[in-house]
């Protein structure tokens, strides 16, 4: 028997040292501990033979059992060894290569602008703020200087939720309830810009039921008109890069400011083309102005020792206006072949020193 178990013994040992992948490893253990292995026969042999018999021989098994398992395990790690340096080697990512063009999805215009302006205006020390969508009438009409029976209320078209559930909230029909919500939220000094959707009961060529603007904020002492014109400056000359561009404020009225304005930019229109930045002709593109005294009160801000300036702007129309995008309706139609054409590089975020489109 001791002559068997050592034969056994010497077999498994140099079919171990002989495997070369963990495969074969397994193809061993089995071999030896498998349901049918070697081993596991030999161990239910055992209980056929005499006391004096098992005893000798059981010993000798379990040591035999153990001292290959530990050779298995030694040489299992082993392996594992070598196969994980392999696929290090092997698997090494190259940074170097360019992303295959077939795996690129695009950024949709309409994030592009939003990237954009973050970018812009961060440069100007601007901080991003947030409302949500579904809004109350107290920061979308009320404290902005819209009270109810106010006539700008009917151009706003506005989605309002059914009253006795939820006390009249609506969706926002712009982001100007962010300043409420921010000069609730913070002291002056405050400078914010607040991307993001807006809706109304509008659906035509040139009106979506959800759309996008982007509100500006600044609050401080000694705030005057100069600034807002300089600041709208600059924003329009980087983000439509061109560096002579001019603006034409033209008196307006808002509710929520005083004086308001609204913004042309400079263009040249001919026969269905359009350039910007050169030319006698204006495009409106945005309203502004001096935050009124009435809405800092609402808020709890002493217009005696501060004042501010705001903007409104909206998004898909500065987007078509730049990448000349001609219909607004297909920014919503989640057609890939126009994404595919009007969208953006994923890799290539916009910033201020990396140029602004690609
Ligand atoms: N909230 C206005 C709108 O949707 C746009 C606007 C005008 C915003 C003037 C402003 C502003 O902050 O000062 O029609």
């Amino acid at each position: 028997m001791s002559l068997m178990l050592n034969e056994l013994q010497n077999k498994a040992s140099s079919r171990i040292a002989a495997a070369q992948t963990l495969a074969q490893i397994e193809e061993v253990r089995l071999d030896l501990f498998g349901k049918k292995g070697e081993l596991t026969n030999l161990m239910k042999s055992l209980s056929a033979m005499s006391d004096e018999e098992r005893r000798t021989t059981g010993a000798a098994l379990n040591q035999m059992r153990d001292h290959l398992r530990v050779s298995l395990d030694n040489k299992k790690e082993q392996l594992e060894t070598i196969a994980l340096n392999e696929r290090l080697q092997k698997e090494r990512l190259d940074l170097s290569l360019s992303p295959r063009p077939e795996m690129e999805g695009k950024i949709h215009p309409i994030s592009q602008t939003i990237d954009e302006l973050i970018a812009i205006f961060g440069e100007m020390g601007f901080a991003y703020a947030e409302g949500p969508d579904i809004e109350e009438d107290f920061h979308n009409f009320e404290a902005l200087n819209i009270p109810p029976e106010h006539p700008a209320r009917q151009s706003h078209d506005t989605f309002y939720f059914n009253e006795s559930v939820t006390g009249r909230k609506l969706l926002r029909t712009h982001t100007s309830p962010v300043q409420i919500r921010t000069m609730l939220d913070q002291k002056p000094p405050i400078k914010i810009i607040a991307p993001g959707r807006t809706f109304r009961c509008d659906d035509d060529a040139t009106h979506s039921p959800n759309f996008h603007q982007i509100e500006g904020l600044v609050i401080d002492k000694n705030i005057h008109m100069g600034h807002l014109q300089s600041c709208l400056l600059d924003f329009c000359r980087a983000f439509f890069q061109e560096d002579k561009l001019s603006l034409r404020f033209r008196p307006s009225f808002f509710p929520f400011t005083e004086p308001s304005a609204e913004v042309d930019i400079q263009c040249q229109k001919n026969k269905g083309s359009l350039k910007i930045g050169v030319g006698t002709d204006w495009l409106e593109i945005l309203g502004c102005g001096m935050v009124h005294p009435k809405v800092l009160q609402n808020v709890g801000i002493d217009p005696e020792i501060y004042q501010g300036f705001a903007f409104g702007m909206g998004i898909e129309r500065i987007t078509m206006l730049k990448y000349n995008i001609p219909d607004l309706r297909n920014f919503y139609d989640s057609d890939a072949r126009w994404l595919r054409h009007y969208g953006f590089s994923p890799v290539l975020l916009p910033t201020i020193t990396g140029g602004l489109s690609s």
